[in-house]
């Protein structure tokens, strides 16, 4: 889905570039021009970005949980 409808950035670009290490509006509007217009997109996309670092920080606890082998 459209989450910037001023620049046409989908929830998946904004997830694929939280994968290629981009973890701030800044540097998301650097990249796409995401908030730089009417900034409306700002709380969703910054949420996208929020929810996948989360999920890192799940991933790295439950590796660190699990008994060393
Ligand atoms: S909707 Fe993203 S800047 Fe307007």
């Amino acid at each position: 889905m459209y989450v910037c409808l001023c620049e046409a950035v989908t929830d998946h670009q904004i997830r694929a570039l939280a994968q290629e290490g981009c973890t701030s509006m800044r540097q998301l509007g650097e990249q796409t021009g995401a908030g730089r217009c009417c900034g409306r997109c700002v709380p969703m996309a910054r949420g996208i970005l929020r929810e996948y670092q989360e999920s890192l920080n799940m991933d790295l606890l439950q590796t660190l949980a699990q008994p060393a082998a």
